[in-house]
Parts: C-alpha cells; structure tokens; sequence
C-alpha cells in the first residue's frame, strides 16, 4: 500500500505519470466516470481550508466516490493516540486525506492506517499543491524540463514540496526566500538540494525574475497563526522584512513570467492586486488544477487505472 505524505514518495515518473494523467481527466473528464464508485474518501482538518476541501470532495464526487470530512476539534481525534483512532476509520474508509498540524502525527496516522494517506498540507510539506502547481506549468508551457520558477517569500512547507517536484521534473526552480518556518526551513535539505544543482537561491528579485518563466508567491504567515494573537508581533516583523520582496509592478519590472499563487491570496502584501489581476496571472488556474492532480493521485493510490 502506498500513501503520499509527500512527493519523496514518487519517482520521477510516477510523477509525471500523474499529471499526464491529471491533464486527461481535466481534457476529458467523462474518462474518470465511476471509477471510485462504491469507495469513500475520509478528510481530516486540523486547519482551515477552502481548496483542499472543495476539490477533494468534488473530485471525489466526479469519480462516483463518497466523501465525509471531519474537522480535528469536533471529532475524537482531539482526545485518544492518533493509533487508534486511525485504525478505526480506515475500517471504514477507502483513502484517506489529512491536513494536519504536524508532519510527525501525519506520519502516525499513516503507520495505523490500513488505506493509502494523502498529506493535505501539513508544517513540512503541501504535495497536492506542488501537483497542481507542476500541471500548470505544463500545460501553459506544453513541457517541464527547461522551464525556470522563481518561489519568492518565506521557505515553508509550499517551498518544499515545490523544490520535490521540481527535482523529479527537471523543473529549474529559483529560490528567492530571505527566511523559512520552522520545521520547513531546513538548511541542510537546501544545501543538499543546491548541491543537486535543482535550486538556486539568491535574494536578488528583479535580476530573478527576469530569468523565470513563471513567479510563484504565497502567504508569509502560516494559515494557522494568521488570526493568532500570539503571532501579532511576528507577522508585523515579517511584513516590514518581506514587503521588498511583494510580486509588484516594480519589482517585476521587464519580467514576461507567469503568476502563479497557491491562495489564499492576501492582496498588498506577498502580491498586489494588479498582479493578481494580470494577463499573465495562472493563479485561478492553478487553485482549478488541484482537482485534476488530486483525481489522478486518488485513482493511482487505490490502483485503479485510468482508462
Ligand atoms: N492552497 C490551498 O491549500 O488552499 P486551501 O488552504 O484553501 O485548502
């Protein structure tokens, strides 16, 4: 059995074998009829989400599968060892998908699972994410070897599973990312990624983004700690250090690159609005792609083929 905890869990064609598979169902989704039929998804949230949730239920439902989520707080999750509450609703559940707080419980949850585990974005990795963001680039590119991203803000948990994608694509991807969360930010993962030659890091923007055919931003707080009053002091420290570094008119000067956000989008601070309203922004696009990858990645875990 296999789970996708995040994307070290795929080889380079099992990746690319996804989003081919991904963009056939988004061509033609009349090809994915049925093909969950009689099989139910189980969510988990410990966190807020808008994508994750609707794409995963629909995607499901497009399928002929069933989905019943289940929010961490209002379920008993909150009180008993993630061990035995994870093989209870495996009994029941045919896939599950989890957004949780931390790496380390998703792990957990997977080892006491009888069915495949999907990460819905933890503190370490989003690989649903990096799925929808890769099938973007290819199909707006029509190819991934040879296309430059340049990810501009803080190192976390989005900058991973990109920098995982990209070394199974042969996706070049640019860093531009004066700080990281923690545990996200891992200086030995990025010096062994930049080793690998898969990334580049500099804190040069405007030189940056003129070598990248696609700029990808996202949130400089996590969703966890936006409202948070203990976080208040942080996220004033945080948008005074990365306002330099907003995808802007001026600092995407003389750039022919492609948007890309992952949203929520948070307007006058990693991006302006006038780039998220851009000609050349993908970002509904790329939020629209997280069905399509997610329905592949579905289908390839319970080993059913498509068509
Ligand atoms: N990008 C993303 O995961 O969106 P949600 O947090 O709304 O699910």
């Amino acid at each position: 059995m296999k789970h996708c905890l995040s994307l070290k869990d795929f080889t380079p064609g099992e990746v690319t074998g996804l989003l081919d598979n991904a963009l056939r169902l988004k061509k033609n989704p009349s090809l994915g009829r049925g093909l969950m039929a009689g099989r139910w998804l189980f969510m988990l949230f410990q966190k807020t989400s808008t994508r994750t949730r609707l794409s995963f239920e629909v995607g499901a439902g497009q399928l002929g599968g069933h989905s019943v989520v289940m929010d961490w707080d209002s379920s008993n999750f909150a009180i008993s060892p993630i061990r035995y509450e994870a093989r209870y609703v495996s009994s029941h559940a045919s896939i599950i998908m989890a957004r949780l707080k931390k790496h380390s419980d998703l792990t957990q949850l997977a080892e006491h699972s009888r069915v495949p585990v999907i990460n819905g974005c933890d503190d370490m990795f989003h690989p649903c994410q990096a799925l929808a963001d890769l099938l973007t680039v290819y199909e707006t590119a029509g190819s991934l070897k040879g296309q430059t991203v340049c990810y501009v803000g803080i190192h976390n948990n989005v900058a991973n599973s990109l920098a995982l994608g990209c070394q199974r694509t042969g996706v070049k991807l640019i860093l531009v990312t004066p700080e990281g969360n923690q545990p996200a930010h891992d200086p030995r993962m990025l010096e062994e990624w930049e080793a690998q030659g898969v990334v580049e890091r500099t804190l040069d923007l405007k030189e940056a983004v003129l070598r990248a055919d696609f700029v990808y931003t996202d949130t400089w707080v996590d969703m966890e700690f936006f409202r948070d009053p203990a976080f208040k002091a942080e996220k004033e420290r945080r948008i005074n250090l990365m306002l330099p570094y907003q995808l802007n008119e001026k600092n995407l000067a003389g750039s022919q690159a492609y948007i890309l956000h992952d949203m929520p989008i948070h307007p006058g601070f990693e991006i302006s609005e006038s780039m998220v309203e851009s000609p050349r922004s993908l970002i509904y696009q790329q939020a629209e792609n997280r069905l399509y990858v997610q329905q592949a990645l579905m289908l390839h875990l319970l080993d059913i083929p498509l068509p």
